[in-house]
């Protein structure tokens, strides 16, 4: 069942240097229980995304609803029914923990907003500590006694602590190094199996997105470029921008190159001053005429939508990549083995 519906959203700022469109007409929808993965270089427009879902901000143009409900603007005169419902983790666990709070005060803080009586607090904390695996003693002390790792699961107890149905988690391991990031990510799984809560997972680190969602929207200067089932595109691209994701450097395994014809080159535009035609035409390998005069739709193309005008010719030339299912088993390995061998969380 669809729990929320992002739909035609524009998000501009106004800066001195002009007009900046972080989005440009982005619509998502996330099912219950479900997990979608934002990727996307830096500058795209996910954190701009994740922000008008909570409520931080709101859109220019288009519209955001929870549950068949329009989640309003801001997220202190949201209706009661959705205030607490929708959660973000932030990529620095410093940003939602005040360094003059004790931890278990922290994690507590959004239920004073919701108006939730005191009594009910603590076995709330209990419950949510114990998910996510933080002592008792560990709730009494300040941030900084914290490792990073023991921090941003705070930052996780403390969405978690509102019962909420869609929680995005804005780039949550990009501060952690691999064992606490594979702990963390483990975890969220386990959250999820629990609390039956939906993900929106926001990562430039690919390899976690592949294993952690079941749905993809890869972004390219506030656009969805191309959408679909995780291990579709992981395994075949389809937008000449999510090949050049996938073949770049952000994969751990050097070994994993397309095919260079498929290399992007140049530099991003800029978001003041977005071309006419296709946003990626000055650096896509495939460009044509058309690319530079229209601008692509996101449309429907075999499993998955795609704003490409070439899409036919890439399925020509991507072929589907066994290297990326080789990829995916050493990664869940990995994982299996870190989950099994640590037990009790330590970092
Ligand atoms: N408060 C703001 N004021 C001006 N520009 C902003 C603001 N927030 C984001 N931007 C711009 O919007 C674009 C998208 O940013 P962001 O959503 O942070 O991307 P990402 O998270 O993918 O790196 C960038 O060009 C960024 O500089
Ligand atoms: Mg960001």
């Amino acid at each position: 069942m669809k729990i929320l519906e992002v739909k035609d959203v524009v998000k501009i700022f106004k800066t001195k240097g002009g007009d900046v469109r972080a989005l440009n007409g982005v619509s998502l929808d996330i099912n219950e229980g479900k997990t979608v993965g934002v990727v996307g270089e830096s500058g795209s427009g996910k954190t701009t995304l994740g922000r008008l879902i909570v409520g931080l901000i709101d859109p220019n143009k288009g519209s955001i609803s929870f549950e068949q409900r329009s989640i309003g603007s801001k997220v202190n005169i949201r209706h009661p029914d959705i205030r607490g419902k929708i959660q973000l983790v932030f990529q620095e666990p410093s940003e939602s923990l005040d360094p003059r709070i004790k931890v278990g005060d922290s994690i507590c803080e959004p239920l004073k907003g919701l108006g939730v009586e005191k009594s009910s607090w603590n076995s709330k904390l209990k419950n949510v500590s114990e998910k996510v695996s933080l002592e008792e003693e560990q709730l009494s002390m300040y941030p900084s006694q914290l490792s990073a790792g023991q921090q941003q699961r705070a930052g996780i107890a403390r969405a978690l602590i509102t019962d909420p149905k869609l929680i995005v988690l804005d780039e949550p391991t990009s501060a952690l190094d691999p064992t606490a990031r594979a702990e963390i990510l483990s975890m969220l799984q386990d959250v999820q199996k629990d609390f039956g809560v939906s993900y929106i997972y926001i990562s430039h680190d690919l390899s976690t997105v592949r294993y952690l969602t079941d749905e993809t929207a890869v972004m390219y200067l506030g656009e969805i470029v191309e959408f679909g089932e995780t291990s579709k595109i992981f395994t075949r691209p389809s937008h000449p921008y999510s090949t050049g994701l996938l073949s770049s450097i952000l994969l751990p395994d050097p070994d994993i190159v397309m095919d260079e014809s498929l290399e992007l080159s140049g530099e991003i535009p800029s978001p003041i001053n977005l071309p006419k035609g296709c946003f990626l035409e000055s650096r896509c390998p495939l460009s044509t005429k058309e690319c530079q005069d229209n601008h692509p739709d996101l449309i429907p193309s075999d499993d998955r939508l795609v704003r490409c005008f070439e899409v036919e010719k890439m399925k020509d030339i991507v072929q589907p990549s066994s290297k990326f299912e080789d990829f995916d088993k050493s990664f869940d390995d990995f994982m299996t083995k870190r989950s099994s061998s640590s037990g009790q969380l330590g970092n």
